[in-house]
């Protein structure tokens, strides 16, 4: 093993989903070192976005996965082969090895990545709660019929929080899946106004419905909502850690 690999994180024990979480700001005080641990492809497609803070999401994001992953897998990030599955989701090519399960999602200011066990499924979004004055057309258009009514019958300000709960939910239970916009939101069901605990009420229009699911809402930062998706092995443990510039350990890692 070279320590200098290590992003600080350990493996997920059985049962632990590890979320990581990065400030744009810290991404871009470290994107030099973060965009040595891409491949070209990689580097090529952030090189595509016209917006700054695009680039250094896309990077930083990347560079985050490639850390924290290679530190469970005693690797060097560069090393890493990342492929991009059927409906988009990043896997890794496992070469006959139990990969860990990972899922990415930025929005804002904010990246966030969680990382899972082999025995586990593995969806995470954040949504940074914004204006959004179509959020009940949005929610007509996308959401289970049951999920609406609840929403609409939610004092507006209310209605407009919860929509972003109910968002996340879905959304990391579509990525737990590994199907992102291809599966459609309103089939299947979460808990609807409930900020500090959630619930699939109903998965039968899941393809993996029959799977315990666990859904956790993560509380990461004012102004964001964010939710965690997690079948096979439920969760017993969830650990938070920030991607901080400071930290001794992040800068072994970077300097690699
Ligand atoms: C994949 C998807 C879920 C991403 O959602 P998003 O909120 O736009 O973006 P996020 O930042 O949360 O997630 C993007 C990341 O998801 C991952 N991803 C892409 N496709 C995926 C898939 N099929 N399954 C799981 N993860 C996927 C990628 O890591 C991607 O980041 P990257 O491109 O930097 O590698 C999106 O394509 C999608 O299907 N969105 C549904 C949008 C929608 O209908 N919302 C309705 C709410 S009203």
């Amino acid at each position: 093993m070279n320590a200098s690999h290590r992003s600080g994180g350990e493996p997920p024990a059985p049962g632990e989903v590890q979320v990581w979480f990065a400030w744009l700001a810290d991404l871009r005080s470290r994107q030099q070192a973060l965009s040595k641990m891409l491949a070209p492809a990689e580097l090529a497609t952030a090189a595509r976005f016209v917006r700054e803070a695009d680039r250094v999401r896309s990077i930083g994001a990347r560079g985050l996965l490639r850390a924290v992953i290679a530190s469970c897998l005693d690797a060097a990030p560069r090393d890493l082969d990342v492929v991009t599955g059927p409906f988009g989701k990043p896997e890794l090519a496992s070469a006959g090895r139990q990969m860990p399960s990972f899922s990415v999602s930025h929005s804002g200011e904010l990246v966030v990545l969680a990382v899972a066990g082999p025995d586990a499924d593995v969806g995470v979004d954040v949504e940074h709660r914004r204006a959004l004055p179509d959020w009940t057309q949005l929610a007509a258009r996308h959401f289970h019929p049951q999920e609406v009514a609840e929403l609409l019958d939610l004092p507006p300000t209310l209605g407009h929080a919860a929509f972003f709960d109910c968002w996340t939910r879905k959304e990391a239970v579509a990525k737990a899946c590994g199907r992102g916009l291809s599966l459609p939101l309103a089939s299947f069901r979460v808990s609807i106004g409930t900020p500090h605990e959630a619930r699939l009420l109903d998965a039968t229009g899941l393809p993996v419905a029959a799977a315990p699911w666990a859904l956790v809402p993560l509380m990461l930062a004012d102004g964001y909502a964010a939710a965690l998706a997690v079948t096979g092995l439920p969760p017993h443990r969830v650990s938070h850690a920030q991607f901080d510039t400071d930290d001794r350990r992040w800068q072994r890692v970077l300097r690699a």
